[in-house]
């Protein structure tokens, strides 16, 4: 991998947590001038610019040493440190933001009758976090199927593809439009700051060092 000196951090490009996580940047003094095509961002001041993309594949971005640092959701940084292969360099949450913040829990059809976990036994759970949700069910010690879907998991149920879900909850709008029942929280999420567990010790180290020290001001300023 070509050593790059302008620090370069990962987001997502369209979703919730883009708004919040541009302001978060400029509130750390970052600016950006956007490019034409809104794939990557320059950073007019401090060496540091923006690649905004998918945010499932901002982990192996961070893993791969494509980008130095990503803004993405702990479900999605967690699911990642599941799901990747032994091979895989691990990453590190090194700081959680306050913002975006929604829960991993299961859902099941209003009608259905739930009490505990054991109900789940032999059913199929649709969802699109496989790695927690079946770390979960180990530590519960259910048996269940796991139907692994890129989005749109809510539909599952009414379409017969599984008996209920595991999804991400914010408002519970989407839950209960699908006449859904929140049931177990696997957990809480909010976006946050990954990175290697090691950082870089070049000029882009100490330009996260500065980030993280004026990070922590503005986090504590809103806190
Ligand atoms: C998540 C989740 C639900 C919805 C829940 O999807 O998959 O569909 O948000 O939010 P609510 O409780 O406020 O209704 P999201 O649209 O964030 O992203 P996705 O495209 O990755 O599913
Ligand atoms: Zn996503
Ligand atoms: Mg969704």
């Amino acid at each position: 991998m070509k050593t790059r000196d302008r620090l370069r951090i990962a987001m997502q490009k369209s979703g919730r947590l883009t708004e919040p996580a541009l302001e978060l940047l400029k509130r750390c003094g970052l600016t950006f001038r956007q490019s034409r095509d809104k794939l990557f961002c320059f950073g007019e001041g401090e060496p540091v610019d923006l690649l905004l993309v998918r945010d499932d594949d901002i982990p192996g971005l961070i893993a791969q040493g494509v980008c130095d640092l990503g803004i993405v959701g702990r479900n999605v940084l967690d699911e990642f440190a599941l799901t990747a292969g032994r091979d895989v360099a691990p990453l590190a949450e090194w700081r959680a933001l306050g913002f975006g913040r929604c829960r991993l829990s299961i859902a099941v059809p209003q009608e259905m009758d739930y009490r505990a976990p054991s109900d789940l036994a032999g059913l199929r759970i649709a969802t699109s976090y496989p790695g927690l949700l079946g770390a979960w069910l180990r530590g519960q010690g259910v048996g269940a199927g796991v139907v692994t879907l890129a989005g749109s998991v809510e539909i599952a149920p009414r379409l017969g593809t599984a008996d209920l879900i595991c999804d991400l909850v914010q408002s519970g709008g989407t839950l209960a439009a699908n006449q859904l029942r929140e049931t177990e929280v696997l957990l809480e999420s909010e976006a946050v700051l990954a990175g290697p567990q090691t950082l870089p010790a070049d000029e882009r180290g100490d330009m996260i060092e500065l980030l993280f020290r004026r990070l922590d001001g503005v986090i504590q300023v809103r806190e």
